[in-house]
């Protein structure tokens, strides 16, 4: 904050000292001409599972091991009485399975608590479905006891629900019940399963899982519904999933392998998350990949909340960062299976249902295909090695595949030796689009705007496919100051319409109590979900995207922040399905602004008599790291018809403008 305060406090002086009016800026529109048409995929959403995104976060399962296949086996259970693991259960991938044998007198109890994702938590009144597979080994009925325990309570009883199971079946078999609980419980809390007494006999349990009723749209392997409903409302054009770093693995075993999260979720086998020790000082061993959350799951999902799915494999190359040199590096002679993966993901989600794949997809749930038209193939790579094993995939998938665009990586930075030189073997390999990643400062964000403007015009498309301002004085925690750079830099993008065809900010997600990367879009606990100032930017891009894009400029240049322009930033878009111009500003200045909006060469039978306006203007605290943010205005009036407007950006603000 301190560089960018500096900048503005020094931005201000220097204006005052010249004399300079605080100021007016006179943006041309050119109203009559509509330019590049906005892609479809513009703007989207990047989801990996780093800081408890996956598991603990929208996959709304609340039992943490519920396999009990974590390496430590009993990770996030408590048992009591007698109780044993066994592994030759019904699950191959999963073989473990956890016996409960009486406990040896009739008034003990034998039994295990889930501990859940950093507590069990829940709300009152509302519904929540336990399931279990269980047998009675020796074929003598048996009943366990499923409640939600509340340690903490100080009423008269630690359970707040509870339901009574009969297990009856020598074979395994699934059982469900659901439970209601009579109040929050907001920490602490467990899911408690005990023999009921007289425990005369064992019973077996595994896959053991609890979730809430009420998911979005209610599947039962579903989503929590507060958090997907957050990436609905963005109206996202693209959805990238699974990762990041994730697909590419510490080591190649736990490299992200799509095959392991497809199929019955009980015998998805667990995937090491490398976000668990990534960062030391936020070392979180009990975070492992349930796969519970798949490419299925991602594909109905981005249908669901109507965006294009992009998904991202590993091209044979396993993280760079912790595997130097040639061991990052899958033998070539190694690397068909990885090209089998990407040629048979294509098959599962867009393939008919008479063929391997597409009919795993059917037996899902979804005979119609998701529509796959992108794939990513490696995420950040660097390096000859990259470009020579990303050869074969393009070469199959274009003989294979030819209607699927293919997306390249530039590597983990935004500039320099390897991103150019990755750059161009890119456009040798003829690849559709180009991955950019930035997680860069104000400075760099404020100075961006005009990145695109010099990209050639043929050749691969860019996708900036993780980007955030990370603010330089606040730790990288959320702030608005960093959403305002964000909302400068994006006009970028917007007037580089035809050169960008997707953009995804990153990381969407974060658990309060298990982070390991920030700032990120939206942060939540067990119960609630807070979205931040740089969730807005997003959002007010994605609704307002428009269809084409209208050359805007500030004194005969694009409104970049450049020399002279008192840090305004400004793109302008019409809607041709709505009949709208929308003008989106950024002013970074610490000073208000009189902007004259001049719309050039107005259709003659175009009036425009609305003028809505959405302002996101500084909080007071600017310090403050927070997120919630609400300080977003909309009002509107009835303008004239004669072209040129003139409205007021206070300082620090970004605002969409839109004539009716
Ligand atoms: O978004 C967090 C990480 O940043 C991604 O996993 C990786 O691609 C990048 O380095």
């Amino acid at each position: 904050m301190k560089n960018i305060k500096t900048t503005l406090t020094a931005f201000a002086l220097t204006m005052t000292s010249l004399g300079v009016s605080a100021a007016t800026s006179n943006i041309d529109i050119e109203a009559g001409k509509p330019g590049a048409k906005i892609p479809d995929t513009m703007y989207g959403l990047f989801f990996e599972d780093i800081n408890f995104a996956g598991d603990g976060g929208l996959y709304a399962e609340m039992l943490i091991n519920r396999s009990f296949e974590f390496p430590q086996t009993l990770y996030g259970w408590k048992t009591f009485g007698k109780t044993e693991i066994r592994n030759d259960g019904p699950f191959e991938r999963n073989p473990h399975y956890v016996r409960l044998n009486p406990a040896g007198h009739r008034v003990k109890y034998s039994g295990l608590d889930n501990t859940g994702f950093f507590s069990v938590a829940v709300n009152g009144g509302e519904e929540y479905r336990f399931s279990t597979w269980a047998r009675t080994p020796d074929g003598k009925p048996a009943k366990i006891r499923v409640e939600l325990v509340d340690p903490a309570a100080d009423e008269e009883s630690v359970a707040i629900a509870s339901k009574t199971i009969d297990i009856t079946s020598k074979e395994w078999t699934k059982h469900t019940a659901i439970l209601r609980p009579s109040r929050d419980i907001k920490e602490g809390g467990v899911l408690r399963i005990f023999l009921v007494k007289p425990d005369e006999t064992p019973v077996d349990l595994e896959h053991v899982s609890l979730f809430p009723v009420n998911t979005w749209r209610g599947h039962e392997n579903g989503l929590r519904r507060d958090l997907a409903q957050a990436l609905a409302d963005i109206k996202p054009g693209v959805f990238r999933f699974p990762g990041g770093c994730i697909v590419e693995g510490t080591e190649f075993g736990d490299r992200y392998q799509w095959k392991n999260t497809v199929g019955p979720v009980e015998n998805r086998p667990l995937n090491l998350n490398r976000w668990q020790f990534e960062f030391p000082h936020r070392f979180y061993p009990d975070y492992y990949q349930s796969n519970g959350l798949g490419f299925y799951e991602y594909f109905l999902l981005s249908e669901e909340i109507g965006a294009t799915p992009l998904p991202v494999l590993n091209v044979g190359i396993v993280c760079q960062y912790e595997n130097p040199g040639e061991s990052a590096l899958v033998p070539m002679d190694s690397l068909q299976q990885y090209i089998d993966d990407a040629v048979d993901l294509v098959e599962f989600a867009n393939g008919a249902t008479d063929t391997k794949w597409g009919a795993l997809r059917a037996e899902m749930g979804h005979p119609e295909p998701f529509g796959l038209k992108y794939l990513a193939i490696g995420n950040e790579q660097w390096g000859p090695g990259y470009p020579e094993r990303l050869a074969p995939f393009v070469k199959a998938l274009r003989e294979k595949h030819p209607e699927i665009k293919i997306v390249g990586s530039s590597g983990p930075y935004p500039d320099g030796d390897d991103f150019d030189y990755l750059w161009k073997e890119m456009r040798k390999l003829d690849v559709d689009l180009v991955d950019e990643h930035y997680y860069r400062n104000e400075d760099w964000f404020a100075n961006g705007a005009t990145r695109y403007d010099k990209y050639p015009r043929k050749g691969p498309k860019v996708f900036a496919g993780e980007y955030a301002c990370h603010g330089k004085n606040h730790k990288k925690f959320n702030h608005y100051n960093a959403s305002l750079m964000e909302a400068a830099f994006m006009t970028g993008l917007e007037r580089n319409a035809d050169v960008v065809e997707m953009a995804t900010y990153a990381p969407l997600f974060a658990h309060e109590k298990g982070w390991q990367w920030r700032p990120d879009l939206i942060w939540y606990d067990n119960l609630d979900s807070h979205l931040t100032s740089s969730y807005f930017v997003q959002q007010l891009y994605s609704v307002n995207k428009g269809t084409n894009v209208l050359k805007t400029t500030l004194d005969g240049q694009p409104a970049a922040g450049l020399e002279g322009q008192n840090g305004i930033y400004a793109s302008t878009v019409w809607d041709s399905d709505k009949n709208e111009y929308i003008v989106k500003v950024a002013n970074i200045s610490g000073e208000p602004q009189t902007l004259n909006l001049n719309f050039k060469k107005l259709p003659k039978k175009v009036k425009l008599t609305t003028l809505t306006t959405t302002l996101m203007s500084a909080p007071s605290d600017k310090m403050a790291r927070y997120y919630d943010y609400q300080d977003l205005k909309t009002t509107e009036q009835a303008i004239g018809d004669n072209g040129k407007y003139t409205v007021e950006i206070p300082a620090e603000s970004f605002a969409v403008y839109k004539f009716k």
